[in-house]
């Protein structure tokens, strides 16, 4: 091989193998988040109430996590569709990838302990150790008293079930491999 040929070869060899380290970090070792500690959160009717109020009025979780009635002035939930989900964020809105909001309903995240899915509101990832699309407002979550988000976590294990089997979320290439460097680790900040 002609000298400057070989070189060109290196190089190219050299930025692919780079690559794939590079990819590869990202897809296996990402997100990095810390393990779930422990918690076990009492639900008391104080922290229902609370959660109720920061869930529908502030977090508003409950606002995407339900349907909603578009036809009725600033969209009211459509009543019996608390958390049930389903809604689809997807290239349309300029989205990388197709995205449903999950059932919040005991259905849907019964499988989650508290500690599972105080990881997944503050840092954004799942039981599965899948990193989620920020549509879902995690880090913003994450930046929350933690005592308001127990007070989230009492409010929606208290609502009422409902059967919703929601699609897995997609998303596009490069989002996915992008997508698990995003999840910021939580800095929690106190209620003033
Ligand atoms: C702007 C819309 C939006 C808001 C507000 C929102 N979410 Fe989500 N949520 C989503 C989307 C979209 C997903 C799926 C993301 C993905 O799969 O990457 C999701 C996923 C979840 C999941 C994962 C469930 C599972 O089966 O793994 C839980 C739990 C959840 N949200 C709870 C909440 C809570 C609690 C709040 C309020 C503190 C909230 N969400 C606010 C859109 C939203």
């Amino acid at each position: 091989m002609k000298k400057p040929l070989k070189y060109v070869g290196y190089f190219i060899a050299i930025t692919v193998l780079a690559l794939a380290v590079l990819l590869s970090y990202v897809k296996f070792a990402l997100p990095n988040v810390g393990e779930a500690e422990e918690l076990k959160i009492d639900y008391t009717k104080e922290r229902i109430e609370r959660g109720r109020y920061l869930a529908n009025t502030v977090t508003v979780c409950m606002d995407c996590h339900s349907k909603r009635e578009w036809a009725k002035f600033s969209g009211p939930i459509t009543p019996g569709t608390l958390g049930m989900g389903g809604d689809r964020f997807d290239q349309s809105m300029g989205i990388p990838g197709v995205f449903y909001a999950k059932n919040i309903t005991s259905s849907g995240i019964g499988r989650y302990t508290d500690v599972e899915l105080f990881r997944l509101i503050t840092a954004g990832v799942t039981k599965e150790g899948r990193a989620m699309f920020p549509i879902m407002p995690y880090p913003y979550y994450g930046r929350m008293d933690k005592e308001d988000i127990y007070s989230i976590i009492a409010y929606v294990r208290s609502i009422p079930k409902i059967e919703n089997n929601v699609p897995e979320s997609e998303p596009d290439f490069p989002m996915n491999f992008i997508i698990n460097a995003i999840p910021p680790k939580p800095v929690h900040q106190s209620k003033p």
